[in-house]
């Protein structure tokens, strides 16, 4: 039996019945995907040909519960090429399970998707990391994934993966190496940097005990989204580039004064809005085909 709160709580006619209906509403077919992070919706203003869905209005999509999170799936074209974005995601501290957190990558496989870019807001653990400050991210530690709250528990749709997928290369070389060359070329090297994302279920925000222990785990930054997204994107065959936003330096000191608050990370975002726009617009507009290397699952 599979209820709201267990694994897999979505048969895969549920994904076709969302995917089928947005088909019939657009006739964009996008093959790049963003999920925007919190106060980074505005990774899609730019888009022409806007069309935008609330979730409220898609069947069976989850709705987003959190400031910084507007709630909208936004089909449209970057310099001709068909993108989808969505403009605020699902977490883990929300109550929904992590079935409903993935739910739209799955969507977005369906709809002949075959690039995902996820974004997120998260703390500094790195000491030369500062506040606004973008990484791209190398890879990732799946925290709640070791205490078993992983998104693909439960029995394995075949149609979408394989039940054992590999996870060393879950984030596309050749997409970072394209970034890299991208932020060179917009003078964006000083704030860039590379680093590996360590996911937290929230919501409170770490102790400092918490902290040290993710730094000496090799965790650059720490956040309470993406990684469920991602692995269920490697799992079915995507290709996957990550952006984080650096919005606060998490405390690794008993004497740091200051403390980690949401309006803060909210207002970070926008001070870099602009900047991460560039990047990404630039990325979708130069992003080659992936070759079959890129989506082998094996
Ligand atoms: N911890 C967890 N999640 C976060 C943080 C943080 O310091 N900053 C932004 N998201």
């Amino acid at each position: 039996m599979h209820t709201k709160n267990s694994c897999c709580c979505c048969s895969f006619e549920e994904y076709k019945h969302t995917t089928d209906w947005l088909l019939n509403q657009t006739s964009h077919r996008p093959k790049m995907a963003v999920i925007c992070g919190t106060g980074l919706g505005m990774l899609a203003d730019l888009v022409s040909n806007k069309q935008t869905f609330r979730y409220q209005d898609i069947p069976n999509f989850p709705v987003s519960t959190v400031a910084g999170h507007e709630g909208c799936l936004v089909f449209g074209t970057i310099k001709e090429k068909s993108c989808v974005f969505m403009q605020g995601r699902f977490h883990l501290y929300e109550g929904y399970s992590l079935c409903k957190v993935t739910f739209p990558v799955r969507i977005f496989k369906l709809l002949g998707v075959e690039t995902v870019i996820v974004t997120n807001a998260s703390g500094g653990l790195c000491p030369d990391f500062k506040v606004g400050d973008i990484m791209i991210i190398k890879d990732h530690i799946n925290l709640p994934g070791f205490a078993g709250q992983h998104p693909l528990c439960g029995p394995n749709d075949e149609r979408f993966g394989i039940r054992f997928p590999c996870m060393s290369d879950a984030y596309s070389k050749d997409l970072r190496k394209l970034a890299m060359d991208i932020i060179a070329e917009l003078g964006y090297t000083n704030f860039v940097r590379e680093g590996v994302y360590c996911m937290v279920s929230g919501p409170n925000f770490e102790t400092v005990a918490e902290a040290r222990m993710l730094q000496i785990l090799g965790s650059d930054s720490v956040g309470m989204s993406t990684v469920p997204e991602v692995t269920v994107a490697k799992h079915c065959g995507l290709r996957v580039f990550g952006l984080s936003l650096i919005t606060n330096k998490v405390s690794l000191d008993y004497s740091q004064e200051e403390k980690t608050n949401h309006e803060d990370i909210c207002l970070i975002s926008k001070m870099r809005a602009e900047m991460l726009q560039k990047m990404v617009n630039t990325l979708i507009s130069r992003c080659p085909a992936p070759t079959d290397q890129d989506i082998n699952t094996n």
